[in-house]
């Protein structure tokens, strides 16, 4: 399915094209703020079949910091690493560790965007500015949300060039193979106590997005509920933000351990689409990504609830795939185990079969493989 097909996507407040103030393209890209990103781009290159993009450092004139671009399909991440002692991006890995600092979304008017937003209570990140280059400009502009994290606009249809204006095309050697990632299905957020229906209330006023009412809405099974969740999607339903804080559990929440460890609120995981989860997921283990893994028995009954599936169950169970239903149809995903040092970012690799929701379905078989790893760190 495509992520633009909402034609049965249920919100709880119809948002008309005409009134939709934000409207958004798409995810432009995600930056994150890490401590080599040399190092960084090689890892989210040989393990997860990103190809080399863009390149901006010393040699393109920048003094204080390096970025590699990486593409794969329309996912483009941005790792950015600090070279000199102090500054912003120090800072904020001496307080998160590596960690996403910018959810870039693609806008059509960048001035307009930072306007709508601005005038609606969000706190500026970066003025509109025009930048520039012989490949045309980019107007970018952004906004503060959850903890450190902004949200950057995105103009870009003047621009012809590779990446952003100041980055030069890398094209090294060294092209992996991709392994079949095609877009951002969703990113979710992790906020402290009570701090959930603020953030919501924030893209709700301030961007214009509406709750996505879905499964994932209705109460989880108390034992094992560690955390709530409310999904806000934007009017055309291309930018899905999950927005969980902890909850009083039977253990210490896996939100909390978050919240501890990436000193505030954050970006918790990255959602990323596939069309074939079974080559994928193969191949992202070959190439040394590790998943977390739920008990062999998930699979005597999982048929039992959610139904006929088009895959064979062999493949999900040999390789830890999970299945959800909603009343639209089913999905298939599966979370890697924090890609950081700090029990921080994941990854989660998604293939929707008509499904519009998250998986809640998976939630207790989740949480138990998710404590088990915490046990084993012993911030349980
Ligand atoms: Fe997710």
């Amino acid at each position: 399915m495509s992520v633009t097909d909402n034609t049965s996507l249920k919100l709880t407040k119809e948002v008309p094209a005409a009134e939709d103030f934000l409207p958004l393209l798409g995810t432009d890209h995600v930056e994150l703020y890490v401590g080599n990103a040399k190092q960084a781009a090689h890892y989210y290159m040989a393990a997860w079949g990103f190809q080399p993009l863009a390149y901006a450092g010393l040699e393109t004139g920048l003094k204080d910091r390096t970025s590699y671009v990486l593409q794969q399909d329309k996912i483009r991440l941005v790792l950015t690493a600090p070279m000199k002692p102090g500054g912003e991006i120090n800072r904020h890995i001496e307080q998160h560790g590596d960690g996403v600092k910018a959810i870039a979304l693609w806008v059509d008017d960048a001035r307009k965007s930072f306007e709508e937003t601005f005038k609606r209570g969000a706190e500026p990140y970066m003025e509109p500015e025009v930048r520039e280059d012989e490949n045309g400009k980019v107007i970018l502009s952004g906004i503060h949300t959850y903890g450190e994290t902004v949200h950057i606009f995105v103009e870009r249809s003047a621009y012809q060039g590779t990446f952003l204006p100041g980055y030069r095309a890398w094209n090294p050697h060294y092209q992996p193979e991709s392994t079949g990632l095609k877009y951002i299905d969703h990113m979710v957020g992790n906020v402290g106590w009570n701090e959930m229906n603020k953030w919501c209330e924030f893209y709700a006023k301030v961007m214009g997005f509406a709750q996505l009412v879905s499964f994932d809405d209705k109460d989880i099974s108390t034992e094992y509920t560690a955390l709530m969740s409310k999904v806000m999607s934007n009017g055309n339903g291309r930018i899905k933000f999950p927005i969980n804080e902890p909850a009083e559990g039977r253990k210490k929440s896996q939100i909390e351990e978050y919240i501890e460890f990436y000193n505030g609120a954050g970006v918790q995981h990255m959602a990323l689409a596939t069309d074939n989860i079974i080559e994928t997921v193969s191949g992202l283990r070959d190439r040394g990504v590790e998943f977390l893994r739920v008990p062999g028995e998930y699979y005597e009954d999982v048929l039992d609830r959610v139904g006929e599936i088009d895959e064979d169950l062999e493949p999900l169970r040999e390789l830890g795939i999970l299945i959800d239903r909603d009343d639209e149809g089913y999905l298939l995903q599966i979370f890697t185990k924090p890609i950081l040092d700090r029990p921080t970012l994941f990854i989660e690799i998604i293939q929707r079969k008509g499904a519009k929701s998250f998986g809640k379905g998976n939630f207790k078989a989740l949480f138990e493989a998710i404590e088990r790893e915490q046990e084993s760190r012993g911030t349980l």
